[in-house]
């Protein structure tokens, strides 16, 4: 591919120096349905700046797309802003076909660094708040640690006020077109909102902090240039995104998920629904055969509560429900409403283990459960719409 792949232009300083990754299908059970961008960043000042590499066997992509603006050797910094092997993967390799003068990373980042590659050469830390002069430009350093690993860091480019914000504000999609305004805007916020909730939601209390630290400081921002998915020329919808979903503000929502083994679980999962329904509240009915659990979790991003079934198979729930439950336990929402219902032959534990669980994470189960032996009958239907009803009740009480 050398001399066919071209670089992008973000402004007069900057070029997007990327990969675009369309097979990609799984990333750590992040179902990523529309493929991956790793975006990397060139800037053209008197001190030629890289943002942070790719994954490793993108690196001919990315050299490629650099030698469509300048000699990759011409390249006098590297500024390694997280460890992650899908923006450092191919580092060691960069650091020997471009030798800059230096490397740059957070404190935690020369140690991550250090342990993934052991380099044999010097990686400089940089400090939260500390200033790197590129000769004509400015760039500034932003320590964003556990967000979403112990060496993420922002940094900013003080004169074009563009933040590139590593794992931040990014999404898992794969897209000729580089920029917000370039795409439809509603499916670029669903993919932004489910790489939120499937990779940062557990950093929220972080995140929160993270942007009232940034309105104090008054750091204007134009650009915000992410390393997965689109750029950002008109952040202001994807930083108000970001307080809501930090803030973890739900709607008056409900998910009713279940898995079934003959449909007993499921038309009970249909009762429970049409009661959510009857009380006003928006209810989304997802099976766990059809939807995986990341599309789950991105509807649970602004949902209240969640209606979770089970059959019972072998005295416990059945595998894909443990699967949801323990992803979400990692994931920690906070301030949901829970309810738990299953049906089974002689033991049923399910219900019982669900409750659990949801109150393992903190969740305010609102009701006992619905269990229904073998198929349901009209009585545990009535049950089911009432279970429904009563957790609508519970959303709007809290509202
Ligand atoms: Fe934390 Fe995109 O890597």
């Amino acid at each position: 591919m050398e001399g066919l792949l071209t670089a992008r232009k973000v402004n007069e300083n900057v070029y997007w120096v990327g990969a675009i990754d369309w097979r990609i299908r799984n990333f750590h059970g992040y179902s990523t349905e529309r493929g991956s961008t790793y975006n990397a960043y060139l800037i053209l000042a008197d001190k030629v700046t890289l943002i942070d590499t790719v994954k490793a066997p993108f690196k001919e992509e990315m050299l490629s797309r650099i030698a469509s603006v300048i000699d990759p050797r011409d390249i006098t910094y590297i500024v390694s802003n997280h460890t992650e092997m899908d923006h450092s993967g191919c580092l060691p390799q960069v650091l020997e076909a471009v030798e800059p003068e230096k490397v740059f990373a957070s404190i935690m980042g020369v140690k991550n660094l250090s342990e993934h590659f052991h380099l044999s050469r010097e990686v400089t830390a940089v400090k939260d708040g500390e200033s790197l002069s590129l000769g004509n430009l400015e760039l500034s350093f932003l320590e964003t640690r556990m967000i979403h690993w112990p060496d993420s860091m922002f940094s900013y480019l003080v004169e074009d006020k563009l933040l590139f914000s590593s794992d931040g504000f990014g999404q898992h999609w794969a897209t000729s077109e580089r920029f917000d305004h370039e795409v439809d805007r509603s499916e670029l916020m669903r993919q932004a909102a489910k790489y939120y909730a499937n990779i940062l939601l557990l950093f929220s209390p972080r995140i929160d902090r993270l942007l009232a630290k940034v309105r104090e400081m008054g750091i204007a921002i134009d650009t915000i240039a992410p390393d997965h998915g689109l750029i950002w020329r008109n952040p202001s919808d994807i930083l108000q995104a970001y307080d809501r979903w930090s803030r973890q503000r739900a709607r008056d929502k409900a998910l009713v998920v279940y898995d079934t083994m003959w449909h007993s679980t499921e038309t009970m999962a249909v009762a429970i629904t049409e009661g959510l329904s009857q009380e006003g509240v928006s209810v989304q009915m997802m099976d766990l055969e059809d939807n995986h659990r990341s599309d789950v979790i991105t509807e649970l991003l602004d949902a209240k509560a969640v209606v979770l079934g089970s059959s019972t198979l072998n005295n416990g729930m059945l595998p894909r429900v443990a699967d949801l439950l323990s992803y979400m336990k990692g994931l920690r929402p906070a301030g949901k409403l829970g309810a738990a219902f299953g049906s089974y032959g002689w033991s049923g534990e399910a219900v019982k283990l669900i409750n659990e669980a949801l109150e393992e994470m903190k969740f305010d189960v609102v009701d006992p459960g619905v269990r229904s032996k073998f198929v349901p009958t009209h009585g545990d239907l009535e049950r089911c719409v009432e279970l429904g009803r009563g957790v609508a009740r519970a959303i709007k009480v809290g509202d």
